[in-house]
């Protein structure tokens, strides 16, 4: 279990979990955790786990509250293409990435979003 299969874009929960099982990791960083499938594995499996995403609307507040209330350390408005992006996070074992769609599915208006031809291009978190 876990996300939100109403969510446009869910992820199966058991994707993350074969990753994380596959890859003995003990945290893991989602920086755009849409309906928070991954975070949700992760906690479940008992992995330190953070995220974020791009929206600052309600539905991802609902998420973040409740992803919160479990122990993640989860932000939002954060641009995980934005070269200052890793620097919110402490190093992680496993980052996974599931970023909207190309151009067909765009989650909200903000020009960051990566739906609009922006790619996630920070991702090393070694500190
Ligand atoms: C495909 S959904 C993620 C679905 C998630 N894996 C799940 O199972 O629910 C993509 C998410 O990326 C977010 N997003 C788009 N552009 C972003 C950016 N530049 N930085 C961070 N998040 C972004 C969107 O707000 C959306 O929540």
């Amino acid at each position: 279990m876990g996300g939100d299969a109403r969510f446009r874009g869910n992820c199966a929960p058991q994707v993350y979990e074969w990753l994380i099982r596959q890859s003995g990791a003990r945290s893991l960083i989602d920086p755009c955790f849409g309906s928070g499938t991954s975070l949700d594995v992760a906690l479940r499996l008992g992995l330190d786990a953070q995220g974020s995403d791009l929206s600052v609307g309600a539905y991802h507040q609902g998420v973040a509250s409740r992803l919160r209330a479990r122990g993640a350390q989860v932000r939002l408005g954060l641009d995980a293409s934005a070269p200052g992006w890793p620097g919110h996070f402490r190093a992680a074992d496993l980052v996974v990435a599931h970023p909207a769609y190309g151009t067909q599915l765009a989650y909200h208006a903000r020009p960051r979003q990566v739906t609009r031809g922006f790619v996630l291009n920070s991702m090393d978190l070694r500190k």
